[in-house]
């Protein structure tokens, strides 16, 4: 058996920086209970909490009880599994700029590894501003955190850099510390169940993979569309906007699972070659002409949603009153190979949208239109919509005969939800990559090509942006966003599918129906 296949964790340390933080409440504790009432954390690891702020051990172990019982899939019930859970974790106070405190935190870690069983792994997450990854980084290596016998792996949150150059600074600086094999840098959406189940769908499936090329696809949409606002994260979103903060990481990552070609071997860098590949065949924008023409950037003006009256961006707490930063963006692309030539990708991502879904549908080239039931030339396409978040599943959409004597062709939808199905208790993205990030399976964390060809994509963009081509357009909070997507795709013949359920009139569903 490999390591991918046992399921526990290897026993390691696991030092989170940034613990008193949001992540950590929100995703990261809750996480760790579950791995840990799943069986996936043996008794042989310990947590650190590492923060500024001064926090006894009981302290911290209350935070984690309460973030469990706020956001994690499973309650902390049995006291005894409760206790025995919360003897792992510890609490230290730490400066980061200073490396006498990292000393500290090498003995405590001798403690620990004698205390638990631990044979010298460590797993650093920095759930940190990106400009400390590199002294940390320096730190833990100065401080002699990076000398025992067993392994070392550094997880880190994005955004990884600003652009290409900032990245690659960063990287440089990481790898002086660390080896590629060493990092593991998180794209939440690759943790996400229906993500990693395309590539099952794509290359499991006799119905899928045949078609899955410009022959029979005509074109592709994914749409990565929130309710909510910037909340309070506008001091961070305003210096970002949707392209740094969704386009070159999540939508990106997305993009290149639909489109990449199947890897030869189930093994992390054979998945991550194909990846890169996809994202090295898009092409370019060569000019900010070109950019206007395909590109579409949103910020939210006032507007309301569900009867709720919702204020504007510029409104937002921390955001500049006159900020030209965008919450949408939709663009038209392509990918310049041999599978892909002439089939438009259609991406959109925006805050206060009016639903919140991921959904990718894949719309297929119509039967040709001489024969029998395609001679009124209003024969629907067939669809395959997967659905990632929140509802997961996929369905068909198809042409059926209307029953009865007349020859009418009847669209129909054929189901998977999964997420309907009694007894599934999805796992949460982060809870998966904190499994694979210390059993060392790298397959859903992006590698630094990866991230290298997304801001490439992504810099050229941002560029035409700069010299304001195209301008901001503002759309109504609860909207679809600036009127003028609509016409990207109409454009090409084409119009955004309906996502999340809202059913087109005409179709008939077998099995009830999107939810
Ligand atoms: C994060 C972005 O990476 O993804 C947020 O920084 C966004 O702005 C979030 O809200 C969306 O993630 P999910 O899993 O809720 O679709």
């Amino acid at each position: 058996m490999s390591k991918h296949d046992s399921i526990a964790a290897e026993g390691a340390v696991y030092y989170l920086f940034g613990a008193t933080g949001d992540l950590a409440r929100r995703k990261l504790f809750p996480a760790l209970f579950s791995l840990y009432k799943e069986g996936k954390l043996a008794e042989d690891f310990a947590v650190v909490g590492l923060a500024r702020r001064p926090r006894t051990n009981e302290q911290f172990r209350a935070d984690l009880l309460e973030s469990i019982g706020e956001f994690c899939r499973y309650k902390a019930d049995d006291s005894q599994q409760w206790e025995r859970f919360a003897s792992h974790f510890v609490y230290m106070s730490l400066d980061i700029n200073n490396v006498d405190g990292f000393r500290e935190l090498a003995r405590l870690t001798a403690d620990l590894d004698v205390k638990f069983d631990i044979p010298g792994n460590r797993l650093f997450y920095l759930a940190l501003a990106p400009e400390l990854f590199g002294p940390v980084s320096f730190n833990l290596r100065d401080g002699g955190m990076l000398e025992s016998k067993g392994w070392n792996r550094l997880v880190i949150e994005k955004p990884f850099g600003y652009d290409l150059e900032s990245a690659r600074k960063l990287n440089a600086q990481l790898s002086q510390v660390f080896k590629e094999e060493e990092i593991y840098r998180i794209d939440h959406y690759l943790g996400k169940e229906m993500v990693q189940n395309i590539q099952v769908l794509r290359f499991a499936n006799a119905f899928f993979e045949p078609l899955w090329n410009n022959k029979h696809i005509a074109n592709v949409q994914i749409t990565l569309s929130e309710t909510v606002g910037v909340e309070e994260r506008g001091g961070y979103y305003d210096k970002s906007g949707a392209l740094r903060d969704m386009v070159q990481n999540h939508m990106m990552q997305m993009l290149a699972m639909i489109a990449m070609e199947p890897p030869s071997r189930l093994h992390p860098e054979d998945l991550r070659d194909e990846k890169v590949k996809a994202l090295r065949s898009l092409r370019p924008f060569a000019s900010s002409e070109e950019v206007k023409a395909n590109v579409i950037r949103g910020q939210y003006a006032g507007g309301e949603l569900n009867g709720k009256p919702l204020s504007g961006y510029r409104e937002e707490d921390s955001v500049n009153p006159q900020s030209e930063t965008e919450t949408y963006f939709a663009a038209r692309v392509h990918l310049d190979n041999f599978r892909w030539a002439g089939v438009p990708f259609y991406i959109r991502t925006g805050k206060r949208l009016p639903v919140k879904t991921t959904e990718v549908v894949v719309e297929f080239k119509n039967v040709p239109d001489n024969i029998l039931f395609a001679h009124r030339h209003d024969l629907a396409p067939n669809l395959l919509v997967i659905r990632v978040n929140p509802m997961e599943g996929i369905y068909i959409k198809i042409n059926a005969k209307k029953p009865g004597v007349d020859n009418v062709v009847q669209p129909v939808s054929m189901e998977f939800c999964q997420s309907c199905m009694i007894g599934i208790n999805t796992p949460e993205a982060y809870e998966r990559l904190l499994h694979d990030a210390g059993r060392g399976e790298s397959t859903y964390f992006t590698r630094w090509d990866e991230v290298a060809e997304a801001w490439a994509f992504v810099d050229r963009i941002a560029e035409a942006w700069r010299g304001n081509s195209p301008a901001l357009e503002l759309y109504p909070a609860g909207s679809w966003g600036p009127a003028r997507v609509e016409q990207l795709l109409a454009e090409d013949g084409f119009h955004w599918w309906p996502v999340n359920g809202q059913a087109e009139d005409n179709v008939i569903w077998i099995s009830g129906g999107p939810k």
